[in-house]
């Protein structure tokens, strides 16, 4: 019997998408990974699949905007010296500047570290995150995917990040509360001023597939009466003891585990993610930085006060 976790388009469909993204003007593709409750996954999905598109031959950069509290740099295996709290610092904004914080990881993958345990970072007001933003922008622009892991819930950054993004990967699990975390966060969206994104829903650590496709249909069915939100099921991932196994080697998960049930099903959605239509200028890096000076404007002093 074929696995619930496994039917996603074919190879040649992503062969074809990414032959379509190398003809085309080169537009990068800017995917934020969230979630309303914490540990759903987030930082374990964004590291993988951008590895996996990696090893399909895209250039990818992972960001870690779970500022302060950033753990990608574990996950992948690595120990930067040096986080975003310096491009915050440095006094001028030099085109370019901040490249030197790439780190190359795992596949080919490189890594924007994001500070763990700088409690600064994860407090910054609106004009010292329209500052990172802006530095930000020049450090991106040799990417085919940019994938932002968020920290869970609705800090400031987090929400900048989720209501500028063009597509949201929303990582749940099947449980009650995480559903409902999920949906939460959604309905914050629906209240920003921006209102055209893409939201994906990626059911992870998946012990029961037939309940866990009740409650994602549940939760898509809700957000679209209510919300009037699309959101488009893209898969779930099993929860797979491998992963600790490699999470205690240090290992990265789908380079040291690639055919368990796990690795399976994170190829099938990052199949399904590069099939839908990335070349869009909507899905583009250069719509995320738009939207977000838009959302970070200095605010206008009223006439005469
Ligand atoms: N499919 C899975 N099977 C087994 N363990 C998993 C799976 N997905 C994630 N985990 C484990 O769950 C834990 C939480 O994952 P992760 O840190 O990626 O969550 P997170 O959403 O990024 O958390 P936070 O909100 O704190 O940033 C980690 O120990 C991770 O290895
Ligand atoms: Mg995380």
């Amino acid at each position: 019997m074929s696995s619930p976790f496994r039917n996603a388009p074919p190879d040649s469909m992503v062969t074809e998408a990414i032959e379509a993204g190398r003809g085309a003007r080169r537009r990068s593709r800017f995917i934020v990974v969230g979630s309303g409750k914490g540990g759903t996954g987030k930082t374990f999905l964004a590291a993988n699949l951008a590895i996996q598109w990696s090893l399909w031959g895209k250039r990818v950069v992972l960001v870690d905007a779970d500022l302060g509290l950033a753990n990608l740099h574990v996950v992948l295996g690595l120990d930067p010296d040096a986080h975003m709290m310096t491009l915050l610092q440095s006094r001028r904004s030099r085109n370019g500047q901040g490249r030197e914080l790439l780190v190359p990881g795992p596949a080919g993958v490189q890594l924007l570290p994001g500070g763990s345990g700088v409690e600064h970072l994860a407090s910054l007001n609106r004009s010292e995150l329209r500052r990172l933003v802006q530095r930000l922008e020049p450090c991106l622009d040799d990417f085919d995917v940019v994938v932002v892991d968020l920290s869970a819930g609705i800090s400031k950054s987090t929400l900048l990040f989720l209501s500028a993004a063009p597509e949201i990967l929303l990582v749940s699990n099947p449980d009650p509360s995480a559903i409902l975390d999920a949906y939460a966060v959604i309905k914050v969206l629906s209240h920003s001023s921006i209102q055209e994104r893409r939201v994906h829903l990626i059911m992870n650590r998946v012990r029961d597939v037939v309940a866990a496709n009740h409650a994602g249909s549940r939760l898509l069915a809700t957000t679209e009466k209510h919300l009037q939100q699309q959101v488009k099921m893209l898969g779930l991932v099993p929860e797979d003891d491998a992963v600790a196994i490699s999470m205690a080697r240090r290992q990265p998960f789908l380079l040291d585990r690639p055919n368990s049930p796990a690795a399976e099903a994170i190829r099938s959605v990052a199949r399904r993610l590069l099939s839908s239509d990335g070349a869009d200028a909507r899905a583009s890096t250069t719509a995320f930085f738009a939207r977000s000076a838009e959302l970070l404007a200095p605010r206008r002093r009223a006439p005469g006060r």
